[in-house]
């Protein structure tokens, strides 16, 4: 093993918008088995991360739940934490961007970018939404495409004909929000000049860090070239925002935001920070700067000459490939600029499909990670599916269905888990649950020669090569396989005068079964702690699989994981495409406007005027963007009812709700929190209206009480909103089909 080393690892931050989805989850386990891995090799792994908190889509779905951006981030962040420690990722530090330690650290980068000269202003012409007071993001903007002229297209490509522009390109701009004609109008902004880096980037790029390994993979570094090369070089990116904006204010400069794509990066950083000064962190000894110099650093460096990095310690950062650019030109340029060490490596999954395709809403296959646990599913069993898969290469992964289910039956359990099974009830039969205290030569070498071959998972795992890793690991299994066959304890068994000759072939099948445990532990973390369980053992390390075990008792064998039903499968897409069940985003945003998107599968876009990548897409609520037709029984799901108003106010406290008392006849009654009181000045008018309700959401907590159900309103938001009118005779409590 190379000698042991401090390693910061970090995943690229989820948007505290919705709940994670199992393309998250491609990236994210690929992290959690490297730092694994690498702790099994005997690394010192500091593993962080946060949600990224900041930007307009969050400030919108915050507004649209009716409640403050801070208590929305809250209820995201929980659920993400949640689905990380069930799916056994496990940080040693999940924390937020929208922390005192980042905003600090923005400030200080920002401040020491502004001091060396690296920071513009000027002022741009942007399309403005006079109605929400507000300027647009490009995906904010829709209209009709300048060069082919297909309508209803985002501001900032082209679905149909695959152009790029900027928003102020399209025909008959509309704004998403609010459906108003944007204005253009004039702000100024603040760039920071990356193509001050361009050399060092170059640079970058190309070497290998000084730890030895390449900074990238090739194909990464060829798409950041193309970048560098263009002949216009690096254009200045935008960093800031105007009010109104979710994120850190830019010192002295009044009405005016970080960008959220400045200050996430810097979310490393700031994680890593708050860990330092955790108990566990101090108990480690550890200090921010031992990692990322920023303290002692000259406030202008040499844009030209990369810092060096302090002492043994590594830098690894895991991303998709849509978000290359962010890390490999303009992150590294921040921290280089800011008198900060550079990454050791930058490691890049590509974009997950599911049975061949784009995750689909309509398809059932955008599966949250919730609901493949809800469904029954084992993380285990994806963690080793998309292990199978996982190399270097930031190419596209398929989960396939089918696949999935017969690798890890024939894996998992046929060859894996089958064998210890087989052997276990003959050592507590036969041999008072104890291994044999020894081998004979033969079964000794041929252990020796597995532990050998294994011992190259190491490098791989390093590597990323994580399915050279399955790859040898399953080979040995179908040797170790062949070795139980040939030897066929069951026969054995029944021959009284053999007794040692199977104890011998139980004790290698299950040190073959040990083998394996430890080489696939940081692929099925949850199945290797019942593995060491059962052979009552504790292994820390890979090392621990040079020697096997001799003479220890086993505990009695029972099921460590099960074949996978294909019911379940099939539950799990049913469970996809229902898409009134309340998702933990759609839980905190009752309304019409629901669930995150998909993220697109295509490659990684350059940086366009901006350097700009909308967070996430703000869910605009146009028929063409969500074609998923539902079916009636869909429909018939909803329960819609009239209702009665018989209370209407004010919520003290809230300047978007109104609370409503409904009589719902054969219901009873029942307290809605509506976000419409900037449509309705005059709530107690209200009164006696009778209006269309949902009267089967499940209830949500809110700050000012329980909302049972939700009032149906017409319109894109705020003023623009309308109450639907019943007719004369219908009552209270009568369904709505
Ligand atoms: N918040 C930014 C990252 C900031 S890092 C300083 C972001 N968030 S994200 O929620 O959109 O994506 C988080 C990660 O999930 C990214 O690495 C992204 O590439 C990855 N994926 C999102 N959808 C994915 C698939 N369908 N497949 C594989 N990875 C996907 O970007
Ligand atoms: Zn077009």
């Amino acid at each position: 093993m190379s000698a042991p080393k401090q390693i910061l690892v970090t995943h690229a931050l989820p948007y505290a918008n919705g709940p994670l989805h199992i393309g998250h989850l491609l990236g994210y386990i690929q992290t959690d088995v490297w730092v694994r891995a690498a702790r099994m090799t005997g690394h010192t792994v500091h593993f962080i991360a946060a949600d990224d908190a900041h930007g307009t889509p969050i400030m919108l779905a915050a507004e649209k739940a009716g409640t403050t951006p801070e208590t929305f981030i809250e209820g995201i962040q929980a659920g993400h934490e949640r689905d990380f420690r069930d799916f056994g990722i496990v940080h040693d530090c999940y924390y937020t961007t929208h922390s005192p330690e980042n905003r600090e650290l923005a400030e200080l980068v920002y401040t020491r970018l502004r001091e060396g000269g690296h920071i513009a202003r000027r002022s741009i012409r942007q399309l403005y939404d006079p109605a929400r007071r507000m300027f647009l993001p490009d995906r904010y903007v829709k209209g009709t495409c300048p060069k082919c002229g297909t309508p209803d297209q985002y501001g900032d490509n082209c679905e149909h004909c695959g152009a790029t522009y900027s928003p102020t390109d399209l025909v008959d701009p509309r704004s998403v929000l609010s459906g108003a004609t944007p204005e253009l109008r004039d702000s100024e902004h603040y760039f920071f000049r990356l193509g001050d880096f361009t050399g060092l980037l170059k640079d970058w790029i190309g070497g290998g860090s000084t730890e030895g390994r390449p900074v990238m993979h090739p194909a990464v570094s060829a798409k950041l070239g193309e970048w560098l090369d263009a002949d216009e070089g690096l254009r200045d990116w935008d960093i800031s925002r105007d009010a109104p904006y979710f994120g850190f204010p830019i010192p002295d400069a009044p009405g005016k935001f970080f960008y959220v794509w400045l200050d996430a990066p810097i979310g490393y950083l700031a994680s890593f920070k708050h860990y330092c000064a955790s108990p566990a962190g101090a108990a480690a000894g550890l200090s921010a700067e031992s990692f990322w110099r920023f303290m002692d650093a000259p406030a202008s460096a040499n844009p030209q000459s990369p810092i060096p990095n302090p002492g043994s310690t590594e830098m690894h950062h895991f991303l998709g490939k849509d978000i290359v650019n962010f890390h490999g030109l303009f992150w590294p340029a921040m921290l280089q600029g800011a008198g900060l060490r550079l990454p050791t490596a930058l490691h890049v999954n590509g974009y997950l499909t599911v049975n061949g395709e784009k995750m689909s809403k309509s398809r059932g296959t955008f599966v949250m990670a919730r609901t493949y646990l809800d469904a029954g599913l084992d993380a285990d069993w994806l963690r080793y599916y998309f292990s199978t898969m996982l190399t270097a290469a930031p190419v596209d992964l398929d989960l396939d269905l089918k696949a999935f289910e017969e690798r890890v039956n024939s894996h998992l359990v046929g060859k894996w888990v089958n064998l210890a099974s087989r052997s276990a009830g003959f050592v507590h039969k036969f041999f008072d649950g104890r291994l044999a205290a020894e081998l004979p030569e033969s079964e000794r070498a041929a252990y020796t020669s597995a532990a050998e071959r294994l011992s190259a998972c190491a490098a791989l795992y390093d590597a990323c090569d994580y399915a050279g890793a399955m790859r040898r690991i399953m080979e040995v299994a179908d040797a170790a396989n062949a070795y139980v066959a040939a030897k066929a304890p069951w026969l054995l068994a029944k021959d009284e005068g053999r007794r040692g000759e199977l104890h011998v072939a139980c004790t290698l099948a299950l040190n073959y079964f040990r083998l394996l445990s430890i080489w696939l532990e940081p692929v099925v973390p949850g199945i290797a702690a019942r593995a060491k369980a059962f052979l009552q053992d504790d292994w820390q390390r890979f090392a621990a699989a040079a020697e096997p075990a001799l003479g220890t008792a086993i505990a009695p064998f029972s099921a460590l994981t099960t074949r996978i039903d294909p019911k379940t499968l099939d539950a799990m897409i049913e469970a996809s495409k229902d898409s009134l069940k309340p998702t933990p985003a759609a839980e905190a945003t009752p309304s019409l406007f629901v669930a995150p998107s998909a993220s697109t599968g295509s490659e990684a876009s350059p940086p366009n005027a901006m350097g700009e990548r909308q967070p996430a897409s703000p869910n605009p609520q146009s028929p063409t963007t969500n074609p998923g037709l539902i079916s009636i029984d869909d429909f018939a799901k909803l329960d819609l009812r009239i209702g009665t108003v018989t209370a209407c106010e004010f919520v003290e406290g809230s300047d978007k709700l109104l609370r409503f008392e409904l009589d719902a006849g054969e219901l009873g009654t029942r307290q809605i929190f509506s976000g419409i009181r900037a449509a309705y000045a005059e709530p107690g008018k209200l009164v006696g209206r009778r209006v269309v309700f949902i009267a089967n959401l499940a209830p949500r907590k809110m700050r000012f009480g329980v909302s049972e159900g939700m009032i149906l309103s017409a319109g894109s938001g705020g003023a623009d909103l309308f109450l639907l009118d019943v007719d004369e005779g219908a009552q209270a409590g009568m369904p709505v089909k």
